[in-house]
């Protein structure tokens, strides 16, 4: 039978009841949990009664594969129709294996890196009975302040949505669902990461321009490449709740890309809308919902509660419930859940494949091309003799695996002081640097490099966790400066799940960026600090020098006024007391390799709407150093009917290459990677002068000009 028929033939022995039910999902303590107290609670809160419950269509975060199996078994005992549960979970950089977080993905610049860190946690997600990942959030920020930058792929339309695209390759297998893959939902769409002063949830108030142009783009690519779900993001846009934003939901999503997938509401925030003051009640907030093209409600029971009498008051149309209630079936069948409805989970099979040596040794692969170099004198790498003294919060530290991994414990992680043993002369987790003691002192004086960890906590960020100041906690600064008074060299790790203030601490003889690196985090870092790996991270997004540069972006727009070096005309766009550049710009770190770049060259001097101009630089490893390097392509469109940014990566590889070789790069532009989008949302593309970029981060680069003549 066709899949539409098979899904009208199911939608037609189902009751209104159970229809909406399928739009609701439920948390797991509501069916099971070890007190009888804490469903009752749970259902109280919701104000719901048992029966209800087997209605419900899905379920958020599910403990173990065992849990699954229970959960799906009680259901369907008790349930009046047989539709079975579909389980979705937050599965963000790993399930039990660990890989760094999203902002250090996005680091790598190689989008293999992140598809294949998605492949094994789909894998192991998928094994644990796990239908659908929250992931990836396509959430663009320019706001260092914002905690979830965390899980975002930083400040770039092309890199968050090259990695977002790359992570719904990963794991859906590139769409082949129920094979040892999973559904994805992207999220939270849109425009969340442009929270007013970074604080979470905060209002968002964003011109169309820069949501078509900035915002958007990522939460289309990761559509394109076979998301099945869109969760809808906690801010207002235009003054309107995302959840119940019909501009969102229809005419970006259904009508102008056509998307047919399921939309579903973060966590209560249809009812959250009573307290936005967009609807006087529940009533009006399911209304709302569902004229705005909310499919799915989380953790909430406005649909389930009240969607009943609007549909039999006519307010509703019944046809609508049915449309939607057959796309979720329609997910169902895709993930093979009418055939077996313990598809994929297998209790056995989840611990042997879970932090299996294959997973764990890529979760090291992908820490050691996430972290980023930001100074190096020519301290690292160490030789195999340095005498280290390694102090700071993180010198004994395992919690490297950051913010959402529930499921990885830090027990899995080697801590520094395990992995350095051999070189270690001295360790200490002291953070002020009076409590050390003479003899202590003395080991810091004589060790041949003093190795400090700083940064934050993993608690310091992810969502909820937004700061009003970036700068290093708890005076690590002065701590970093006291030992730099007396040790013969000092090598800083810094951790945390956003940019930073490092301006102090760049003084160090070398600084590498760590973020959380994940289940492999120390080793990665012992085998990058050793030599016998070679940094290859950039930046994903500007590190600014102080809070108030913020928001700090390299494809910022020109000025009338624009600031240039060296001008002494003071009524240019600029401050008094600082810069106008960040500390470490977009794409920026560096390698033990020397990567010297020429010959950059167009191959012919006109495009056709069917061609690629081919653009050519020679790269040359002027080392005896194996390394890779990010090779980073902007443009920027000199004169259009709208200013345009004077920069906009396009295009990036990363290449390997062996000692001193040399290698001809090549890159392919067309039309649509030299159009923009307007504030309608068109797409437009305008004859004149390009300036194309080619070089190892934004501000280091060489360049030409090309006139595109249509
Ligand atoms: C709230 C978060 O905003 C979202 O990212 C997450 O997926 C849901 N809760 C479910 O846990």
């Amino acid at each position: 039978m066709k899949t539409d028929k098979i899904i009208n033939e199911i939608i037609k022995n189902m009751t209104l009841t159970e229809k909406i039910g399928q739009m609701t999902q439920l948390p797991p303590t509501i069916y099971i949990h070890d007190s009888e107290a804490v469903i009752y609670g749970a259902l109280r809160n919701l104000n719901l009664d048992r029966l209800q419950t087997f209605n419900a269509g899905s379920i958020l975060g599910i403990g173990s594969p065992k849990e699954m199996i229970k959960l799906q078994k009680l259901y369907l005992d008790n349930a009046t129709h047989k539709v079975p549960l579909m389980f979705m979970a937050d599965v963000i950089h790993g399930y039990k294996t660990i890989f760094p977080v999203p902002i250090a993905l996005a680091s790598s610049f190689n989008f293999d890196v992140a598809r294949k860190a998605a492949r094994i946690s789909a894998k192991e997600s998928y094994l644990s009975g796990i239908h659908v990942v929250f992931s990836p959030m396509c959430d663009l920020s320019r706001d260092p302040r914002w905690g979830r930058v965390v899980e975002g792929f930083g400040e770039d339309v092309y890199l968050t949505g090259e990695m977002a695209k790359a992570m719904v390759e990963g794991y859906t297998n590139y769409g082949k669902l129920g094979e040892d893959s999973v559904a994805c939902c992207i999220k939270h769409f849109a425009g969340y990461g442009a929270a007013e002063g970074g604080r979470d949830y905060n209002t968002v108030d964003l011109s169309r321009l820069s949501l078509y142009r900035d915002y958007l783009p990522a939460y289309k690519k990761a559509l394109d490449a076979g998301a099945d779900l869109v969760m809808t993001a906690f801010n207002t846009l235009d003054g309107v709740p995302a959840v119940i934003n019909p501009f969102l939901l229809k005419d970006v999503l259904r009508d102008a890309w056509q998307s047919k997938a399921l939309t579903i509401a973060d966590y209560d925030a249809l009812n959250q809308v009573i307290e936005h003051g967009a609807a006087k009640d529940q009533v009006e907030a399911a209304l709302k919902g569902i004229k705005a093209g909310l499919d799915i409600e989380m953790a909430s029971s406005v649909y389930m509660n009240k969607l009943e009498n609007l549909v039999k008051s006519n307010q509703v149309f019944e046809s609508q419930i049915d449309e939607i209630v057959g796309r979720i079936i329609e997910l169902k069948i895709k993930l093979n859940l009418f055939e077996n409805p313990y598809s994929g989970v297998n209790p056995e099979k989840e611990k042997e494949v879970c932090l299996s040596e294959e997973h764990l040794n890529y979760a090291k692969e992908s820490a050691i091309e996430s972290a980023v170099l930001l100074e190096n004198n020519g301290i690292l790498p160490f030789k195999q003799n340095t005498k280290i003294a390694l102090v700071g919060p993180f010198s004994k530290s395992r919690a490297f695996n950051g913010p959402w991994s529930w499921k990885g414990k830090d027990d899995v992680n080697s801590s520094l002081e395990e992995v350095f043993q051999e070189q270690l002369k001295f360790v200490s987790e002291k953070t002020n640097f009076n409590d050390f003691t003479d003899d202590e002192l003395l080991q810091i004086k004589n060790a041949d490099v003093c190795l400090i960890t700083l940064g934050e906590e993993p608690h310091l960020s992810g969502e909820a966790h937004s700061r009003s100041d970036i700068s290093l906690p708890n005076n690590q600064d002065e701590f970093f400066e006291s030992i730099k008074q007396i040790a013969k060299k000092t090598v800083v790790l810094v951790f945390g799940g956003r940019p930073l203030l490092l301006n102090r601490v760049k003084k160090a003889d070398a600084l590498m960026m760590c973020w959380f690196l994940g289940s492999k985090s120390s080793e990665a870092i012992y085998d990058l600090c050793m030599g016998k790996a070679n940094p290859s991270g950039k930046l994903p997004m500007s590190f600014p020098r102080n809070v108030g540069q913020i928001p700090i972006y390299y494809n910022y727009l020109n000025t009338g006024r624009a600031y240039t070096e060296g001008s002494r005309n003071p009524f240019v766009s600029k401050y008094l007391d600082v810069e106008n550049t960040p500390l470490y710009p977009f794409g920026y770190g560096l390698s033990y390799a020397n990567f010297k770049y020429s010959d950059l060259s167009l191959l012919k001097n006109d495009l056709t709407e069917n061609d690629s101009l081919v653009i050519s630089v020679t790269i040359t490893n002027e080392s005896n150093t194996l390394g890779m390097e990010a090779v980073q392509l902007y443009i920027r469109d000199y004169v259009a009917d709208i200013v345009r940014p004077v920069k906009e990566l396009k295009k990036v590889k990363k290449v390997l290459f062996k000692p001193n070789e040399s290698k001809r790069i090549e890159f392919e532009l067309n039309y649509n990677d030299l159009s923009y989008f307007d504030s309608e949302g068109k797409l437009k593309l305008e004859n004149g002068d390009f300036l194309i970029m080619v070089g190892c981060s934004s501000e280091e680069y060489l360049s030409l000009n090309f006139n595109l003549k249509k």
